[in-house]
């Protein structure tokens, strides 16, 4: 099939790749000439596993290519993914502009039947929304041509998107068209090949159902959090509680670690937009507002923990900070609890040293310049670099080479053996006999302090 990708994001860039790989003739487009520049050349502008050597090979193999013109990509291809980004706006509701500017632009420039099938993730009645553009530019235009609006939300995990696209658990179209059912059933069962497991319902159904997915999966998270500040005050340790309940089936291991709160650029703008649209339709979402509050608390936890070591006062402390990513696997820091620690560090008086194995370009693009140029934030180029001369450690993300270091390493170049563990990655009981203090979530207030 040929099909057209617009926006290379995460989303974008890992669904054109896997479609070409599985034979299909794909044309990403983005707007930034700069990124499409570096695709071409068959680099990737974002770490994910296995996306650069695919696109490479399926850039040789003549099946994937780039543009900047939605225009030259309209004139081979049947079938358009809008995959460009929705972040909120200052109301907390989706911003559709990226989405409604796409619409207009494909009304004003396909010239044959067409599947337009919305991958970015929208609120309800935004296949009507973008339907009514559509048509009204090909009116515009004096243009029959037929087209159906299609909603195919996304449910990749950033850091193993290849994987998940590639093996979906499910795939869902929301349609109420034969024609874009069939189409898209023969484009995604190279990829349910086993089982089929492509869910057909109607679009605005599947508009909420990657809504719902991810605001449930925010609630286990701030549930979790919720239940390890309990444990904190009751000398509890949560890591026994997680145990405990993750074992019955009904609530399973996955999403209830307790840490210092879920970042990225979904889980927040999604549950956000939620309660917005709940507002809309005059419902309040009191559940899912207070997912959000024991959130922006949650991110603060640690730096609650750091004072109640530390003091107030951190001027003249050196931290060493592992993990600058919201999540292991990839470099993708939107949201990023990293952020607010480094934040409230650096406005205490401390210096900071980091490192992360695959977000240290991010961090230097996005975190400010001014941290940076005065030394306040510096990078090591090694994890146990980050360890050298401070009197703490601090772990924000839970990257495989972090979680069995060697403490006795960390512990010679340590200014003070501290370490503040965000992710309840260590054994209390180990690090305190190896005579450091350890500060985690939800356990005793501190071992070995
Ligand atoms: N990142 C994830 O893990 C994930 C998972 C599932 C769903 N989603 C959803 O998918 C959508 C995209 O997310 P993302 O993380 O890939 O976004 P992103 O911000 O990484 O990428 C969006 C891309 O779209 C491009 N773009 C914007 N307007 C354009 C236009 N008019 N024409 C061409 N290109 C344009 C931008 O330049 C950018 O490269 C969002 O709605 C998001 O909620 C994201």
């Amino acid at each position: 099939m040929e099909i057209a990708v617009v926006g290379t994001g995460y989303v974008g860039l890992v669904t054109g790749t896997c479609f070409a790989e599985m034979g299909n003739t794909v044309i990403c487009v983005d707007k930034d000439a700069a990124k499409v520049e570096r695709m071409r050349r068959g680099e990737s502008p974002i770490y994910e596993v296995g996306l650069a050597d695919m696109m490479q090979r399926n850039i040789a193999e003549d099946r994937l290519s780039f543009t900047t013109s939605l225009q030259d990509a309209a004139v081979s291809s049947d079938i358009f993914f809008i995959a460009v980004g929705t972040n909120p706006a200052p109301d907390g509701s989706a911003d559709l502009k990226h989405v409604e500017a796409v619409a207009r632009e494909l009304g004003q420039c396909i010239s044959r039947r067409a599947i337009i099938v919305n991958k970015s993730t929208v609120p309800v009645g935004t296949g009507e929304k973008v339907e009514s553009i559509i048509r009204a530019e090909l009116d515009k235009r004096g243009a029959d041509i037929e087209f159906e609006v299609v909603s195919n939300p996304e449910f990749l995990k950033e850091g193993v998107a290849v994987q998940d696209f590639m093996t979906p658990d499910r795939v869902i179209v929301g349609t109420d068209s034969e024609w874009a059912r069939d189409v898209m059933h023969e484009l995604y069962c190279s990829f349910t090949h086993k089982t089929d497991r492509v869910l057909f319902m109607g679009r605005r159904d599947a508009e909420m159902a990657k809504y719902a997915a991810n605001a449930m999966l925010a609630t286990k998270i701030s549930f979790m959090n919720e239940i390890a500040n309990l444990c904190e005050r009751l000398d509890v340790d949560v890591e026994q509680v997680r145990h405990g309940i993750g074992s019955d089936p009904r609530i399973g291991y996955s999403f209830i670690y307790p840490g210092i709160g879920y970042g990225g650029s979904c889980f927040p703008k999604d549950v956000k937009a939620l309660v917005h649209m709940a507002g809309e339709v005059g419902f309040d979402a009191a559940v899912l507002r207070s997912v959000e509050q024991r959130n922006n608390q949650q991110k603060q936890r640690l730096n609650e923990r750091i004072t109640e070591h530390f003091g107030n006062d951190l001027s003249g402390m050196r931290f060493g900070l592992w993990g600058l990513a919201f999540k292991p696997g990839t470099d993708d820091m939107r949201e990023a609890p990293s952020k607010v620690i480094l934040e409230y560090l650096i406005e205490h008086g401390a210096t900071v040293v980091a490192y992360d194995p695959k977000a240290m370009d991010a961090a230097r693009r996005e975190l400010p310049r001014e941290w940076q140029e005065s030394g306040k934030l510096e990078f090591a180029d090694h994890q146990y670099d980050a360890c050298h001369d401070v009197d703490a450690l601090i772990l924000a993300t839970e990257w495989k080479p972090f979680r069995h270091p060697d403490f006795d390493a960390m512990k010679k170049k340590m200014k003070q053996p501290v370490v503040f563990d965000g992710r309840n990655q260590y054994d209390p009981e180990q690090l305190t006999k190896l005579g450091f203090s350890y500060i985690g979530i939800g356990r005793q207030a501190a071992f070995g302090a």
